[in-house]
């Protein structure tokens, strides 16, 4: 059987990641894949650095734009991250040379997703993003595969591991903003800049993507209402915790009959309710539909392993050539975004 060749940009937590499943998962992802999957070439900014993974064999290549179009590739893995710059040139290099791409980029997605999706239509190729939304949840198939034939009336929940690994931490151990913000980057949670974390950017980048697939409405990042867990104090958690609520960071995004309101922000979250028991690093992800009634889908929401199973699962799709439904598939009837009217707590 002829492999698929992937060329991985990106060898931080999540790229070191997908080396170790590939590495560890071969004979079972070639297997699944009905083929072999291999690694040819790899890039990111500093070649020596030790990575804990086996790139021997593996050809290096300094300029991840050059990686992307190389002949030896049948499949593009971008893992920079960052809305512009060289993971976006890299995507459109690979998109444009016919490969599929796979990305755990949420911001790039959310901005620029559309313009890519119809690029990757045109060429005929797989722009695929499971990774992109709540890590290791499979939440963009669901929403693009199992509840396909459902009206979805709202999508919300914990998308940021960062933050709910901060408020917990807080929480349980009494622990301060910074202790806790700086174990979640120490951890390889955060974003390179973890202010896309806690002022709730890239929550809203995921929420953004997640109101794209359920309500098929463009993706409107910059129209989704955005505050972040910076205020959050220990005296805010303990107050919450003595009224028999949790504080915990949402993305909502809710059909009205003025069309889609979508929001982020810290919420008092009631103890009995299962949100509130979600820690850590842990996301959840709530699905109402009219048919399937309520979901709700808890897992790993950040971190090198998990987050390098979903990519894996886009890989594995490109392998077997599965056909991924587009990224806005527009549903009849439905305005685009309102501003929400909604009280915000
Ligand atoms: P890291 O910061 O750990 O890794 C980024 C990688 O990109 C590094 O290997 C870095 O190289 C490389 N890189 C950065 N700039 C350049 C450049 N200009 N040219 C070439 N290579 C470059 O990030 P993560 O692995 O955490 O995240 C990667 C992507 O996955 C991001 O889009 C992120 O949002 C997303 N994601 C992350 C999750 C997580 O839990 N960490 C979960 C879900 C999605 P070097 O190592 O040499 O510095
Ligand atoms: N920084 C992100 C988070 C990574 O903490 O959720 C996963 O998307």
């Amino acid at each position: 059987q002829k492999p698929l060749t992937l060329g991985i940009a990106g060898l931080g937590t999540v790229g070191a990641g997908l080396l170790e499943l590939l590495h560890t998962h071969k004979a079972r992802v070639a297997e699944r894949a009905g083929r072999p999957v291999e690694i040819v070439g790899i890039s990111a900014r500093s070649k020596g650095k030790d990575r804990g993974v086996d790139t021997s064999g593996i050809k290096w290549f300094d300029d991840p734009v050059a990686l992307a179009k190389d002949a030896s590739i049948d499949a593009f893995v971008e893992l920079i991250g960052g809305s512009d710059g060289v993971a976006k040139a890299a995507v459109e290099a690979a998109l444009n040379a016919g490969k599929h791409v796979v990305t755990a980029n949420k911001a790039l997605v959310a901005k620029h997703g559309v313009k890519l999706a119809k690029l990757a239509e045109e060429k005929g190729v797989a722009l695929n993003f499971e990774a992109a939304v709540a890590g290791g949840i499979p939440v963009i198939k669901t929403l693009r595969e199992s509840l396909a034939a459902n009206e979805v009336t709202r999508v919300y929940g914990i998308l940021n591991g960062t933050c709910n690994y901060i408020l917990s931490t807080m929480t349980d151990q009494h622990r301060s903003f910074a202790d806790a913000l700086r174990e979640a980057q120490d951890l390889g949670y955060a974003e390179a800049d973890p202010t896309y974390d806690i002022g709730g950017f890239d929550t809203a980048h995921k929420l953004a993507i997640l109101t794209s697939l359920a309500f098929g409405t463009e993706l409107g990042f910059d129209q989704v209402d955005v505050e972040g867990i910076q205020s959050i104090s220990e005296v805010d958690i303990e107050a919450a915790q003595d009224m028999g609520f949790a504080i915990k960071l949402l993305g909502v995004a809710t059909r009205t009959e003025g069309g889609i309101e979508a929001r982020v922000h810290p919420a008092m979250v009631p103890e009995e309710s299962a949100i509130s028991e979600v820690w850590g690093a842990t996301n959840a992800v709530a699905i109402d539909a009219d048919f399937c009634a309520s979901l709700l889908l808890v897992g790993p929401g950040a971190g090198g392993r998990a987050t390098a199973s979903a990519v894996a699962s886009d890989v594995l799709d490109i392998a077997r050539g599965a056909v991924m439904p587009p990224l806005v598939t527009p549903t009849r009837g439905l305005k685009p975004y309102t501003k929400s009217r909604l009280g915000r707590h």
